[in-house]
């Protein structure tokens, strides 16, 4: 119970911090998204913390509603961005779907999003806006 409110409340946190960000918008930044991703059981959401405080977020979805390709996002706070935060989380999601036996990654990266650089030097190829790393 307090391990839940605790993660309530860093989320909560964590997201009034990227709330309106311009190239991550994969759901509302409400208390039912912060349940749903505490209570996800197949779907992985993972965070990474500086000074008890959550600076960034990647995750890997699509398999909660069926789909075999899990879909990669992430962010980092504003605060930490260019730390390599960001490449270092792409690397982690990674390794969990070599992990998991996943043939494929799929992600989707927004028309002038210079994330889309660092997707290119982890080997995403992409068809639009549609990157696919195959394992
Ligand atoms: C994309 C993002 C997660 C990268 O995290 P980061 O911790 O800043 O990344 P790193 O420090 O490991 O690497 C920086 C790289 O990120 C990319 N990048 C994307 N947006 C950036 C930003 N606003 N500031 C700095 N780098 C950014 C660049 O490709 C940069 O690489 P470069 O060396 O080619 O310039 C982060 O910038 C972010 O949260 N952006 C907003 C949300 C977003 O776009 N998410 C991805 C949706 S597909």
């Amino acid at each position: 119970m307090f391990e839940e409110i605790k993660g309530i409340l860093l989320l909560k946190r964590f997201f009034k911090a990227i709330k309106g960000d311009k190239y991550f918008h994969p759901f509302p930044f409400n208390l039912k998204t912060i349940v749903k991703i505490l209570k996800s059981k197949e779907d992985i959401y993972r965070f990474t913390f500086f000074n008890n405080e959550i600076v960034g977020m990647w995750m890997l979805r699509g398999w909660e509603e069926g789909y075999k390709i899990p879909s990669f996002g992430m962010i980092v706070h504003p605060d930490f961005r260019s730390r390599g935060v960001g490449s270092n989380m792409l690397k982690m999601a990674i390794k969990a779907c070599e992990k998991l036996k996943c043939k494929k990654i799929r992600l989707t990266v927004d028309k002038g999003n210079p994330a889309k650089r660092l997707y290119l030097r982890e080997g995403f190829k992409f068809k639009g806006n549609v990157g696919i790393k195959t394992l």
